[in-house]
């Protein structure tokens, strides 16, 4: 979310004549878009502040937007003297004029919640990639005991269909082919078409719309509609990330997660009967307060059930205002680190025997980019899998392959999101022909062998 929100913040002061540079040093205003979820995320954006300062005593504006933002209003101000706006989430549609502000002197501060006004303010977008975001609906009802986001994103509101439509069909004409679809608790949607289910429906009626992904889920949320979706809607992706952060019911208790270990263990079956080839995907937290060995093994227990394509796994980390934050019971740093490098491990193991399960397929993918070798293009498999293939074909196009080597597996090594998506696999030749030529596809130049 993060991200599409900065595409948005670019897009609006590209309308009122800005343009991206690459390097910080030619900047004149810097946004940093923040993330508070962990207590290493808001850390980072103040050390990144404090790096912005030149050598020769200049600075660019600085504006801190997002969710360290919204929790930290005016402190933040006081944190760093070098901040210059201060920008929630729900308002960074007001970037424009409290440039203006910042530059007759004032340090403006917005951390309003208007319920999702901001849409309306800002422009249409624009050129897009193969793959894009579309927020459609915001905040968090939830109140997992040791999550901000309640805080920081408000209460759950669901943008119209009407406008989510626009924006598709807006995205579609600016060149996506996939569309993922986004909430804090997406499928807490709800609007004019029913649920999110309903919302995906009309959604796959657009033409040149190929993929629809969504995320993140809520175990407590998934509906039988949703799950049904997943095996009659052929431009829903085969893969669904839902969060389980414990497999221990005391510690999902603890954490007002409002499942049980057996109700998320219900809900994955169900999704595997409606596609069987779908990819699981999940959060963790380890060192939860309170959390013991025994909760912990039953955490290794529920990987192994699950059997997870991709998981990510986080060091609990207190959250000021959390009721989590009060509670007694904090796990030594050294336990969580050992719990957490186990998990990732277990983790890496199932992540690499889906991806060998996928060894022979027949599937498409779409090019989102260039690989680092000469003719080598990357695109995504329905698994959301990064697939490296040699090929003429342009980003943007999709392409039928056949899945052949897990070349690499990197086990998931720190507490990010990035580290276990890390995972390519070599493609051979194509399976179909006949469907590459009626979707205009080139046909891929050779194929990648094994080493
Ligand atoms: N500490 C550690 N991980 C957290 N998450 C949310 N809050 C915390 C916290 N306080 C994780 C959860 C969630 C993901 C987005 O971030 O696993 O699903
Ligand atoms: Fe946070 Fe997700 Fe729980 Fe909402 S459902 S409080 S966003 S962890």
């Amino acid at each position: 979310m993060n991200v599409y929100d900065g595409e948005r913040m670019a897009e609006l002061l590209g309308a009122k004549g800005l343009t991206a540079v690459a390097d910080n040093e030619d900047a004149d205003l810097v946004v940093l878009n923040t993330c508070h979820i962990r207590e290493k995320a808001a850390e980072k954006a103040y050390s990144d502040i404090g790096r912005l300062k030149r050598e020769d005593g200049s600075r660019p504006m600085i504006a801190l937007a997002g969710c360290v933002a919204q929790a930290e209003g005016a402190e933040a101000k006081a944190r760093s003297a070098m901040i210059d706006i201060v920008v929630g989430p729900q308002a960074y549609h007001r970037l424009p004029e409290m440039l203006v502000e910042a530059g007759h002197g004032k340090r403006p501060v917005d951390t309003d919640m208007p319920a999702i006004s901001k849409f309306d303010t800002l422009p249409a977008r624009r050129k897009v990639g193969p793959s894009a975001f579309l927020t459609v609906q915001e905040g968090c009802d939830k109140f997992c005991t040791y999550c901000v986001v309640p805080y920081t994103r408000g209460a759950e509101v669901s943008r119209p269909y009407a406008d989510i439509e626009a924006e598709a069909h807006s995205l579609v004409e600016g060149g996506a082919r996939e569309i993922t679809l986004l909430g804090q608790n997406v499928n807490a949607w709800e609007g004019a078409c029913g649920g999110l289910d309903g919302l995906i429906r009309a959604l796959a009626r657009i033409d040149g719309l190929e993929r629809i992904r969504y995320t993140t889920s809520h175990p407590a949320d998934m509906s039988d509609a949703l799950i049904a979706a997943h095996g009659d809607v052929d431009k829903l992706m085969p893969y669904l990330h839902l969060p389980v952060q414990s497999g221990s019911d005391r510690i999902l208790a603890a954490m007002n997660r409002s499942h049980s270990v057996d109700s998320y263990l219900r809900t994955i079956e169900k999704a595997r009967a409606a596609r069987p080839d779908i990819a699981i995907s999940g959060d963790f937290i380890v060192g939860f307060p309170g959390e013991s060995h025994e909760d912990f093994t039953q955490t290794l227990s529920i990987v192994d059930a699950v059997g997870y394509a991709s998981a990510y796994s986080f060091k609990y980390s207190a959250r000021p205002g959390t009721p989590a934050a009060m509670m007694e019971g904090a796990v030594e740093p050294q336990v969580m680190d050992e719990r957490l490098q186990q998990l990732q491990e277990r983790i890496a193991t199932h992540s690499l025997a889906f991806n060998r399960s996928c060894v022979g397929r027949d599937t498409s993918i779409l090019i989102d980019r260039k690989g680092r070798a000469p003719g080598q293009m990357i695109g995504k498999s329905p698994w959301l899998q990064s697939v490296h293939v040699e090929t003429d074909a342009p980003i943007g196009a999709m392409l039928d392959v056949t899945l052949t080597t897990v070349r690499r597996l990197r086990p998931a090594s720190c507490d990010d999101r990035g580290s276990s998506r890390r995972k390519h696999r070599r493609t051979r030749q194509p399976g179909n022909d006949r469907r590459r030529a009626r979707r205009g596809c080139p046909r891929p130049r050779r194929a990648l062998r094994s080493l």
